[in-house]
């Protein structure tokens, strides 16, 4: 089975424990069908390329796609960017109404660690540095923080280090997270370079975002384009698209690079980082 079905299969098994109710259809909505699961695929791949065998991991992949889909679901509520349109289908808040997208996202976010906690195949101490690096990259210190600061920046000039320094919070905190925690599993030695790899991979994907926000339409995105209605800065209004895609080449170039540093040949995690290069969504 390949990764995709694999987490997917995950994921569905998860919203069936759930009582049924509108909360759970609204899980069922943000979480099944239509994201591209980059993070738990990142953790996953990381995880054989080490040459683990990773069906006993499954709990904890899923785990990284339920804070991520959290962070959408509040993200699309109107007090936040008040998108209407995510993965191909309307947001959670326009079907089920704000009250039960916020606990939707309230469960997702708090169910993630109820599954690390059920991954058997983890340690005790594993588990609690699992713990540490997810929510160290999903609260106050990471992808919230990034949050905060990104709507607290609206409709004012920024330069680019603060733009950076929104991205690396709000993206790629949750990018780096799942890379590390494979270290953790295998290796914790390595986890200094998947910490740069991940960090440096989430830059080039909230990056491409930028230019995909600026080219690319809602549609084939399958998302809402609100940056300009929100009068955000991104990196291709502080750089011009020209210098934006420049950056997106030198920060895959680094990832590259770093990825080099970690023995073994990486052919796999090597596809996967040329399918986020050539992303169209
Ligand atoms: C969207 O993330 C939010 C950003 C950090 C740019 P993804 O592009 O990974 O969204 P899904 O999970 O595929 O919907
Ligand atoms: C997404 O930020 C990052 C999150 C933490 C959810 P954006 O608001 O820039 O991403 P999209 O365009 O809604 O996916
Ligand atoms: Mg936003
Ligand atoms: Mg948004």
């Amino acid at each position: 089975m390949n990764h995709l079905t694999m987490i997917e299969n995950t994921l569905k098994n998860y919203c069936e424990t759930l009582p049924n109710s509108a909360l759970k259809s609204a899980i069922q909505h943000a979480l099944l069908h239509g994201g591209k699961r980059l993070r738990p695929r990142l953790f996953l791949t990381a995880l054989e390329d080490y040459g683990y065998s990773i069906e006993p991991y499954m709990k904890l992949a899923a785990s990284i796609e339920m804070i991520h889909t959290y962070s959408l679901i509040h993200d699309d509520l109107p007090a936040m960017d008040d998108d209407d349109l995510r993965r191909g289908k309307p947001t959670v808040h326009k079907v089920f109404g704000e009250a039960t997208a916020i606990l939707a996202g309230d469960a997702l976010l708090t169910d993630a660690f109820r599954l690390i906690g059920e991954t058997d195949a983890l340690n005790d101490q594993a588990k609690v540095a699992i713990i540490k690096v997810f929510s160290h990259a999903a609260g106050a210190l990471g992808m919230v923080y990034g949050q905060w600061l990104d709507f607290d920046s609206e409709g004012k000039h920024i330069t680019y280090d603060t733009l950076e320094k929104i991205h690396c919070n709000k993206t790629a905190r949750l990018i780096e997270a799942p890379l590390v925690a494979a270290a953790h599993i295998v290796n914790p030695k390595d986890a200094v370079h998947w910490q740069t790899i991940g960090e440096k991979l989430g830059l080039v994907f909230q990056v491409q975002d930028d230019i995909l926000e600026a080219t690319s339409s809602e549609t084939s995105m399958g998302k809402s384009l609100s940056d300009t209605r929100h009068k955000k800065s991104t990196v291709v209004t502080l750089l011009g698209l020209d210098k934006a895609k420049n950056l997106a080449n030198e920060l895959f170039e680094t990832v590259r690079r770093t990825l080099a540093c970690i023995d073994g040949s990486h052919e796999v995690l090597m596809q996967l980082i040329k399918t986020i290069e050539n992303r169209k969504q």
